[in-house]
């Protein structure tokens, strides 16, 4: 018997997706004054992929939501929820989340947005484990689907350097043995909206911060965004490890919201987690969002790094604050 608590649900099936059209750092100093040095000493990105006019949200979490479904095995008919973490969907409304029930006929589920930021994929991992735990579903689709880059201020270079667009999705389901998510924790805190936000189609596009700022563009103070990061990533990594019934060391991988190098290392000290057992693709595709963890989960299995039986750790925080936590054995 494997230390820590029995899981309730394990994730049977992960897909991804994401834009062909990639954006280097080179690129971007012919856009703003930047340079490649300020950008990967800084944040750690090098690259990210760029969605070209015309895409949608929507069309990314199909493919992903495709691959996760092949993967697992499962008929679309049996799903019984589709819960989709985003605040770049297709449209106001309806949820991005029926666009892709009706792609892939999951006829029989329950589909809805969740809007939580960076936190997106975690709140919709909390939902499918409770749904789960209240016997109220045999198999959830979760998704984290973000496409930022038309959001963001292409002269504002403190903002513009950092997103990169993506989604990715996996198939949640009952455990059955000692595999599975063993801890899930999220939270939020309301009092610092002006800190990182997009107006947007919103209705406080008439507001003062629409006076102050315009309404158009995703707004950031990122050396207070960080501040705050790096103390609540701290707090997330110890809750969801207790929770989990288990301590640091019985950790074999971190697989952190990849938003900055600088907060993950942070985070990872803090945790006394060395760098070879944290896993990093921020420097291809920059911060998705919403898609960055299950994106990372995806190719930490891929390339054989999380291994069947290990366990891993994920951290999240983003606007709003929102934040979460969450302990996997694979
Ligand atoms: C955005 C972030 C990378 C900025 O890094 P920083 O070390 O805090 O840098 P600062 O904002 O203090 O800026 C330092 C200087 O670099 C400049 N600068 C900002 N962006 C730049 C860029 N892309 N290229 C070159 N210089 C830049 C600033 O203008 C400033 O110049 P000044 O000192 O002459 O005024 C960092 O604050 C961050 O990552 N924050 C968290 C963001 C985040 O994760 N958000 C999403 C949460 S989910």
């Amino acid at each position: 018997m494997s230390k820590g608590v029995q899981p309730i649900s394990r994730i049977i099936g992960m897909g991804v997706s994401y834009p062909e059209t990639i954006l280097s750092n080179s690129d971007l100093e012919k856009i703003v004054d930047t340079n490649d040095e300020w950008i990967v000493s800084r944040t750690g990105i090098k690259e990210r992929h760029i969605v070209k006019r015309g895409e949608r949200t929507s069309d990314y979490c199909i493919r992903a939501a495709r691959e996760a479904i092949a993967e697992a095995g499962v008929d679309p008919l049996d799903i019984d929820a589709i819960v989709l973490g985003t605040i770049s969907g297709d449209f106001r409304f309806p949820s991005t989340a029926v666009l892709v029930q009706e792609a892939i006929g999951a006829k029989n589920a329950a589909a809805w947005d969740v809007s939580a930021t960076c936190s997106g994929f975690l709140f919709s991992l909390y939902m499918a484990d409770t749904l789960l735990a209240a016997n109220r579903a045999k198999y959830v689709l979760i998704l984290g689907a973000e496409l930022l880059t038309p959001m963001v201020n292409w002269s504002d270079r403190s903002t513009c350097v950092l997103f990169g667009d993506a989604a990715g999705a996996m198939i949640v389901t009952k455990a059955t043995d000692e595999r599975g998510i063993m801890s899930v924790v999220i939270g939020s805190n309301g009092a610092h909206v002006d800190l990182l936000y997009s107006i947007g189609a919103g209705t406080a596009s008439k507001g003062d911060l629409a006076a102050s700022n315009g309404d158009r563009y995703l707004v950031m103070n990122g050396n207070e965004v960080f501040r705050h990061a790096v103390r609540v990533l701290e707090r997330m990594a110890v809750e969801a490890v207790a929770k989990a019934g288990l301590e640091p060391a019985d950790i074999d991988w971190l697989i952190p919201h990849q938003a900055n190098t600088r907060i993950i290392r942070a985070t990872a000290e803090r945790m006394g987690l060395p760098m070879d057992k944290v896993f990093l693709n921020i420097h291809k595709y920059g911060n998705t969002s919403s898609a960055s963890v299950p994106l990372a989960m995806y190719e930490a299995r891929n390339e054989g790094k999380l291994k069947d039986g290990q366990t891993m750790l994920s951290v999240v925080f983003g606007g709003g604050f929102t934040w979460g936590g969450t302990v996997i054995r694979f």
